[in-house]
């Protein structure tokens, strides 16, 4: 497995398992199958409503909390609530979190920071992240916050980069970790001729070239199975490297197109989709 560095000197594994619309019980056994195959990295969320089963699978893995790189997200409708950080600790039943980010650049979104930077200097999460964040939003986070984000989680596969969000925080050094790394499953992408070919030069599946792609690319990647076939192959990437001819084919592809396109009225709508985390499973 091979990690990447944050600015602030803390490794982070360049592939972990992706949690997003999977059911407590479906997330417990894909993180649990993770970590079973290798998986160091865990990416969950308060608005997956499966952070509670996640911290089960942890446990159950028998792997030290110590050798796991877990992130997670405070929703939108938890910008402004006491003790939401603490209360995402409880559920997944750790003292604290390598990473955490906030979800959405929707309503008072620097509450949601500040609560991140207080987290941080007590210890409670070791790596602050931003996620969706572009454009004027982005730019009032950065010159409003006093620490400057570490990660940032944003969608991105070969069909779509967003090139100018990675400039605008190239100075601070803030990693790029890719969510759909492989469109969501869509098999149009997946099916790609350049990936065929060279998956079969390879000896590899389409996905693990797009994914082989994107930590050659610089990002960190998430990719989200409930198949353990999937889950291990994923993470078997690291036994061959593609050529920078192969790399530039790849980015020939490129569509400039989002899978999903939020207008800003409705990421501003989030800020109304209240969650019960107290009532997951
Ligand atoms: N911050 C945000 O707003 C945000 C938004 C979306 C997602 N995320 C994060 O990003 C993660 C990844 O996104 P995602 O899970 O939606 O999309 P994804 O990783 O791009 O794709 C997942 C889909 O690909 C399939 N798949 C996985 N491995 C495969 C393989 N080796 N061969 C063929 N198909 C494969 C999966 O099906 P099987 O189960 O059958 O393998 C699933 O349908 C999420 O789980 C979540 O942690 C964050």
């Amino acid at each position: 497995m091979m990690n990447f560095t944050l600015s602030n000197g803390i490794s982070m594994p360049a592939v972990g398992i992706g949690t997003f619309m999977m059911s407590p019980a479906q997330a417990q056994k894909a993180v649990y199958d993770a970590l079973i195959c290798g998986y160091r990295m865990i990416d969950t969320a308060q608005a997956y409503m499966n952070e509670r089963a996640v911290g089960r699978a942890m446990k159950e893995s028998g792997v030290p909390r110590k050798d796991i790189f877990l992130s997670t997200k405070i929703w939108a409708s938890q910008y402004l609530t006491e003790g939401t950080v603490e209360k995402s600790l409880a559920l997944l039943d750790t003292d604290y979190i390598d990473l955490m980010f906030i979800h959405q650049p929707a309503g008072d979104f620097m509450a949601g920071y500040r609560k991140l930077e207080a987290a941080y200097r007590e210890g409670k999460i070791k790596s602050i992240g931003i996620s969706n964040f572009h454009g004027k939003k982005l730019e009032r986070l950065l010159s409003q916050c006093e620490i400057k984000p570490h990660v940032i989680q944003m969608e991105a596969h070969p069909y779509f980069m967003d090139t100018k969000t990675i400039d605008m925080l190239k100075d601070c050094g803030c990693r790029v970790m890719a969510w759909y790394p492989l469109g969501h499953g869509d098999k149009t992408l997946i099916n790609e001729p350049v990936f065929t070919s060279l998956a079969q030069k390879y000896g590899k599946s389409n996905a693990q070239i797009i994914l082989r792609w994107h930590v050659q690319t610089g990002n960190q990647i998430i990719p989200g199975s409930t198949n353990p076939e999937h889950i291990k192959a994923n993470a078997d990437i690291f036994d061959f490297e593609l050529t920078d001819d192969e790399m530039a084919a790849i980015a020939k592809i490129n569509k400039n197109i989002r899978y999903y396109n939020a207008t800003e009225e409705q990421v501003e709508n989030y800020t109304n989709m209240v969650i019960d985390l107290d009532s997951q499973e």
